[in-house]
């Protein structure tokens, strides 16, 4: 079965069960204040949904189900061996305080094992393991039962926290897991508990999907108690599913990678499996956080970008093969998942991405030739000792990966000693501990921080920009804003100065929407479906295919402001009252048909 046939029929099956089924969100984690969880990509298809498991309301219901795009660059080493790549995609079905244990594990099972709707599976091949309990939640007897309809109890095992227990970070919705695992090798029949582990370690059995009960909260790690609802999250690996239906042990032997190898296959003069795959693997994944937006740079996720692709380059010169085949692979990646996430990727988007892994490519080249004449220079010189600081300063003025530094001295005989590399690394841990500081203030939004104060000039700036476009019409966006404790400072495209008569119209708007006691109301929703609805937004592209959408409305359902934005806001318009009444202070050209207004609470 072929993987687009595995996706169909997994979506087709929940969708007749009532899910909504949703496009894949983008690879890139929302930018959110509040955000969960802080990792740069979504790594599992829950993850775009966990302000809706924590109880907020899905514009699709409280079914859903997707085949997420996911990225974890957690593993970077293992990437090549049998089952991990950097870039996946996993089939998921939620219930959003809807069904439970119950259906889930009966479709879990109905689709592995059906051969009409779902993978036709034999049933004899797989084993299931359920939560073994801890001080804080029982052991699932509950699961175990449903389990008994279809499986034998002898074939469900109990495991801890350690494997079926899942959360998305220490701030986040989380709950006891049941697993489902399938035979390889079609040889193992039943097993007791201590041969089902081993079968598993010896890799002889592949975890093929997960069915998360979440109906915790944690706090800083803890429990802290049990959500508003209970849900289901459900993750099942596509290319994992893919290995199993194509009848092999590992997830490069599928459609999902054979054609990038063969290409490789047919290029490289001195060809290895393991180079191979990691070409193919990290190729791909460049492609899909291009397309996403990533940009190439020192920190955060344009850093990941640039480090697959000099991965890629090396694993490129070991095989022998020139960088010159990218852009093929580049164009066979777009092939692959053409229907599904390039559909607007014409020709000459294709070539953006190749000339953007091509520079980058040029780059690294440089970059060696460069490190070649220092190392040279350094075997001249008998006086050298390679500290740590000298390594790092080679990564950040040279661009020169601690890596290639050690493949460079090996080749001149320069020795490196253990600990200019633990010094090394450890300076790296210091600089990245200080960008992902820095990166946590600037996703604020705007915000300077997020107190009540900045949260009640925030929204009340909504409010500003919907009371504009009313006096001034809809051709007023925003350009930027920024809020710190005393004012809100806003910039916004006008042509010309703004009277004050205006301005005390907007003023007037603002203040009449805040006496109302509107309320804040947030939703999550499409990015097209926002866009062509009445949702105002600027920088749309730099926003995730799912969007936030904040909208303040009194009882009576009047609307004063519907706007894109991923927050922090007040819940409801009183708390801004508190800071007293909203004046506008300022008005100003900021740039060329661009205006700027500075505006406070006073009282
Ligand atoms: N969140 C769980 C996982 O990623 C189930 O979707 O495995």
């Amino acid at each position: 079965m072929t993987s687009q046939e595995i996706r169909k029929r997994f979506l087709d099956f929940f969708a007749k069960r009532n899910h909504a089924i949703l496009d894949s969100a983008s690879l890139i984690t929302a930018d959110d204040p509040k955000a969960t969880n802080a990792t740069l990509f979504n790594t599992a298809g829950m993850q775009p949904l966990i302000p809706f498991l924590m109880g907020e309301s899905h514009s699709k219901g409280s079914r859903l189900a997707s085949s997420q795009k996911c990225v974890r660059t957690g593993d970077l080493e293992e990437v090549g061996d049998n089952t991990h790549a950097t870039f996946f995609e996993m089939l998921g079905n939620w219930s959003l305080g809807d069904y439970f244990k119950e259906d889930a594990i009966t479709w879990s099972w109905q689709f592995l094992t059906d051969k009409e709707e779902g993978l036709g599976l034999d049933p004899n091949r797989l084993y299931v393991t359920v939560f073994a309990g801890n001080d804080m939640v029982p052991k699932d007897t509950e699961a175990v039962e449903i389990w008994k309809q279809f499986i034998p109890e002898h074939r469900i095992y109990y495991r801890d926290s350690k494997d079926n227990w899942w959360t998305a970070g220490a701030n986040s919705p989380a709950g006891p897991s049941t697993e489902m695992f399938y035979d390889l090798t079609g040889e193992l029949g039943d097993l007791s508990a201590k041969e089902f582990e081993q079968a598993d370690e010896d890799q002889k059995l592949v975890e093929i999907w997960n069915d998360v009960f979440m109906a915790y909260k944690l706090e800083g790690g803890e429990i802290v108690g049990e959500l508003p609802q209970k849900n289901v999250d459900t993750g099942a690996g596509l290319e994992r599913v893919a290995a199993v239906m194509q009848g092999t042990t590992n997830i490069f032997d599928t459609d999902l990678f054979v054609p990038l190898l063969d290409i490789l296959k047919q290029h490289a003069r001195n060809y290895n499996e393991r180079h191979a795959r990691i070409i193919a693997d990290h190729i791909k994944t460049a492609v899909f956080l291009i397309n996403d937006g990533v940009v190439i740079s020192n920190t955060g996720r344009g850093y990941v970008l640039r480090r697959i692709l000099r991965r890629a380059y090396n694993s490129l010169e070991a095989i022998e093969c020139s960088e010159k085949i990218i852009p093929e692979l580049i164009h066979a990646v777009v092939l692959m998942y053409k229907d599904l996430y390039f559909k607007d990727v014409d020709e000459k988007k294709i070539a953006i991405k190749i000339k953007i892994v091509a520079t980058e490519m040029d780059k690294i080249v440089k970059i060696i030739q460069r490190g070649v004449k220092i190392f040279k220079k350094l075997k001249d010189d008998p006086n050298t000792i390679v500290t740590g600081k000298f390594l790092m300063d080679l990564e950040q003025t040279q661009g020169l990966p601690l890596s290639m530094s050690q493949k460079l001295a090996k080749k001149f005989g320069i020795i490196i000693s253990d600990e200019a590399i633990e010094d090394c690394k450890k300076i790296r841990r210091e600089h990245q501990e200080l960008s992902r500081k820095g990166a946590e203030k600037k996703f604020k939004g705007g915000l300077a921080e997020d107190t009540p104060k900045i949260r009640a000039l925030h929204t009340a700036t909504h409010l500003m920009l919907a009371g504009l476009r009313k006096e001034l019409g809809d051709d007023v966006h925003q350009k930027g804003s920024n809020i710190t404790e005393e004012r809100t400072r806003f910039d916004f495209t006008y042509d010309e100065k703004v009277s004050r008569d205006i301005l005390d119209k907007v003023e007037d708007y603002v203040n009449n929407a805040i006496s109302t006691n509107a309320k804040m109301g947030v939703q999550l929703m499409d990015k097209n479906e926002a866009k062509n609805s009445d949702v105002v937004g600027s920088f749309w592209e730099k926003y995730p295919d799912t969007v936030k959408v904040w909208t303040i409305s009194d009882s009576e359902g009047n609307i004063y402001s519907r706007e894109l934005c991923g927050g922090p806001h007040v819940d409801e318009l009183l708390q801004i009252a508190e800071f007293g009444t909203f004046k506008i202070k300022k008005e100003e050209s900021s740039s060329a048909g661009v205006r700027r207004i500075k505006a406070i609470l006073e009282k």
